[in-house]
């Protein structure tokens, strides 16, 4: 049985979609603090199977070790994270103690309980920004941003440490591009609270009605079109790498592994719009605001690595990503909220 910590959120839910159809048995801890159980019912009702779902906090070691007690686990796929990069430059110490607090509390009980593997959400914003494209798993890391970004680059540490401590240990870290999309049913897909960060949900947000334009954060980068290139990613096929990653741990020897997860292709702000319009049929209005503190012109996926040891490519183009967000925001134009 695998457990998914943070699984009712957006890229969990996902992931235990293609979990349950790949034959796994799953239990999801999640405290529910960015989510909503109906994601859940709503990934039974696609596959036609059933989960177990724990409300708990993966910071309570008690709660965590009662979990491990009750199911038969054999590997983690470690999501449950606060991930607002604003909000983590508001509130760093809520979001040091999540983030580091979790991953600390799951290897003191993988290790009561003899469990080994583990595959642990990273993030590309742990590369320094003094890097060259495409990014590979040696560029620099480090000299992150925001605590945000310090807490990912943390954990990476963390988790080397316990591997050299421990050889019987394997953990994957996979470090995630930009997610976007949702399950082509539109029954699921990303929920965020309030006011997107993120560019895609609030692609989506203006193109159904919900807010009157987007502003673009500048378009006087050193890229073609002057606006910000990402390398976005369908989270059906980063839901698919963590089925590669969690048969890579099974079968690879022990240790610490790190993997870029994106396309390897990247896409200005102005392609996103075009895109989404054309999938829509929407027009997404738009304005040119000043650039974003933090942000870099051009970030994208060296993709050799995953293809090569975990056997993972991506299958969706940026028109399908943007296809199956419409699709999810036009049915579900609140969200879980109905
Ligand atoms: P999400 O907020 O939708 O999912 C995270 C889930 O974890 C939520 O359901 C939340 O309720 C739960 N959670 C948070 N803290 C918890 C705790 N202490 N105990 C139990 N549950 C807890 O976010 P997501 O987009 O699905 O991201 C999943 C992971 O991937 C996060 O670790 C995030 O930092 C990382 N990541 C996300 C992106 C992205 O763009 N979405 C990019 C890189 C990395
Ligand atoms: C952001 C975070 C990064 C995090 C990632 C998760 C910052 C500085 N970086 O990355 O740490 O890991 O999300 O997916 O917050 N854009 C607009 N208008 C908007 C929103 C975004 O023009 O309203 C632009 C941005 O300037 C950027 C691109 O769209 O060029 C993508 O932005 P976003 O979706 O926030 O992702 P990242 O900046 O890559």
């Amino acid at each position: 049985m695998i457990l998914v910590t943070g699984g009712a959120g957006f890229i969990g839910s996902h992931t235990c979609l293609k979990l349950l159809e790949g034959g796994y048995e799953v239990v999801v801890v999640d405290n529910l603090s960015n989510s909503h159980t109906e994601s859940l019912e709503r990934v039974k009702k696609i596959t036609g199977k059933d989960l177990a779902f724990v409300k708990a906090d993966c910071c309570d070691e008690k709660a965590m070790d009662e979990v491990f007690s009750k199911y038969n686990i054999d590997g983690v796929i470690h999501f449950a994270g606060l991930k607002a990069v604003g909000e983590s430059v508001q509130k760093p110490l809520e979001y040091f103690s999540n983030n580091l607090n979790s991953s600390l509390v799951l290897l003191r009980v993988m290790k009561a309980h003899g469990v080994k593997r583990l595959v642990f959400s990273s993030s590309a914003t742990v590369y320094s920004a003094d890097n060259t494209m495409p990014l590979n798993e040696e560029c620099k890391t480090g000299n992150c941003t925001n605590p945000y970004g310090w807490t990912k680059y943390m954990s990476e540490q963390i988790f080397r440490a316990a591997c050299v401590a421990d050889p019987s240990l394997t953990v994957v870290l996979l470090r995630y591009f930009n997610p976007v999309g949702a399950h082509p049913s539109g029954l699921i897909g990303e929920d965020p609270k309030g006011i997107p960060n993120n560019l895609m949900p609030y692609v989506s947000q203006v193109a159904v009605g919900k807010r009157e334009y987007l502003t673009v954060f500048g378009d006087d980068y050193d890229t073609e079109d002057g606006t910000g290139v990402r390398d976005y990613i369908h989270v059906e096929d980063l839901a698919r790498a963590h089925l590669c990653a969690v048969s890579y741990s099974e079968k690879s020897e022990p240790g610490c592994e790190v993997f870029n997860i994106g396309t390897g292709k990247g896409s200005s702000v102005l392609d996103i719009v075009k895109a989404f319009e054309k999938a829509s049929g929407r027009k997404v209005p738009y304005k040119i605001g000043p650039r974003r503190a933090g942000d870099l012109a051009t970030v994208y996926a060296g993709t050799e690595k995953a293809e090569k040891v975990l056997g993972f490519k991506t299958e969706y183009n940026l028109e399908q990503m943007c296809r199956d967000a419409w699709n999810w925001q036009s049915k579900n134009p609140d969200g879980y909220n109905k």
